[in-house]
């Protein structure tokens, strides 16, 4: 028997034949579905779910239930890894993420937990442990972690912030400063990223949401150089890294030095157009609008078969959202999507 199982994610990544295109969706597990909904006012807000091993696991098994779905994401998020600095994460009902203690100056720096105890984050490891379990190797999981770089910009910040002032102002004007916050990130990153893999995830995801506000030379400097640090400095080298970043059309010529195996894109270019100028660097991850589930059937059918022929028949691709479903949408869009992705793309993809 195989090491790990065939699941058609992982076929898919490795640019290996498949027989249709697999597909999961980024937030699939969240506030679109009454049963989320539900649970997450029963345990009185998200945090609570994300720190109880069996509702996160019963979270992240939701959408499974629901839908064809070729894969599991851990339920989690990528600001957790702020338990493992001393700093406190609430999340505020319509405002988001929100933090007690930002990092501004060397000295607030200095006062944050030196002693990264990774045990702090073992909720995560036993909702992995958990969700292993109960796939019984049936559908793969992904675990994730954020970029150094975007978990930098709400701890430098405090919270959701729309205008980054603090966050351009250190990049002006303290970049040493910087530097230790990413570096302090980075190691964190690494091990808690490896302490996932060991409790049993079959894909890692970096998200660097927050990627797009720097150009080339300071993406260059400030994300992806720590984002290949994590890639080499990974256990498994094994496992498949999907990194994802917004505006990836203005970053292709910078992405090129990235080490990763997959590449989320969002929806503002044609996916073919991404491929054509990355050629067969990476698999590639994505990327219909989110707004298109507003739409009917007879247009989301238009949609996907826009992204399937813009891709091509070759193997390699991996369908999802160009951003994380948004909670206006009808679950029942869902399911159209996935149903229609699974019948045409049988028909287009080549064995
Ligand atoms: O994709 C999944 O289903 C896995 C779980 C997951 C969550 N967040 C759960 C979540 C993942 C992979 C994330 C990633 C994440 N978290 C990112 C990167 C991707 C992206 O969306 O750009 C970022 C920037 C965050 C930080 C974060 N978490 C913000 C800014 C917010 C508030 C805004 C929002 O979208 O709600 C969250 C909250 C959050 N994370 C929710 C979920 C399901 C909503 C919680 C709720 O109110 O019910």
């Amino acid at each position: 028997m195989p090491l790990t199982p065939d699941y058609l994610l992982l076929k898919a990544i490795r640019n290996e034949p498949i027989d249709r295109t697999p597909i999961w969706i980024m937030r699939q597990a969240g506030r679109y579905l009454p049963e989320y909904i539900n649970l997450k006012n029963k345990a009185g807000g998200f945090i609570n779910l994300v720190k109880n091993p069996e509702l996160a696991c019963e979270i992240t098994l939701q959408p499974l239930k629901r839908f064809e779905l070729d894969s599991a994401i851990v339920f989690s998020d990528i600001l957790v890894v702020a338990d493992m600095m001393g700093i406190k994460l609430s999340f505020v009902e319509n405002k988001g993420p929100v933090f007690d203690k930002v990092i501004r100056t060397e000295k607030d720096l200095d006062n944050i937990e030196q002693i990264h105890n990774i045990e702090k984050l073992d909720y995560v490891f036993n909702t992995i442990k958990l969700l292993k379990k109960e796939l019984s190797g049936k559908k793969p999981l992904i675990g994730f972690i954020g970029s150094p770089w975007t978990v930098a910009t709400y701890i430098i910040e405090g919270n959701s912030s729309k205008t980054f002032a603090n966050v351009r102002k250190m990049l002006e004007g303290d970049e040493k400063l910087l530097h230790g916050i990413l570096d302090m990130l980075t190691n964190i990153s690494i091990s808690y990223l490896n302490k996932q893999i060991e409790a049993g995830i079959d894909v890692a995801m970096i998200f660097d949401t927050w990627g797009s506000l720097l150009n080339d030379e300071q993406y260059e400097k400030f994300s992806l150089r720590y984002i290949n640090k994590i890639k080499h400095s990974i256990s498994n080298q094994d496992i498949p890294l999907i990194y994802y970043v917004r505006e990836t059309d203005k970053k292709l010529e910078a992405l090129k030095s990235l080490d990763i195996d997959v590449l989320g894109i969002d929806s503002t270019t044609e996916i073919g157009v991404i491929k054509k100028q990355i050629g067969d660097k990476f698999a590639l991850q994505g990327n219909l609008d989110v707004n298109i589930l507003k739409k009917d059937e007879k247009d989301i059918i238009i949609e996907i078969k826009k992204i399937l022929t813009s891709y091509g028949s070759n193997s390699g691709h991996v369908f999802n959202l160009g951003t994380g479903i948004t909670p206006d949408i009808n679950p029942d869009k869902v399911k159209i999507l996935i149903d229609n992705l699974a019948d045409i793309s049988s028909k287009i993809n080549v064995k």
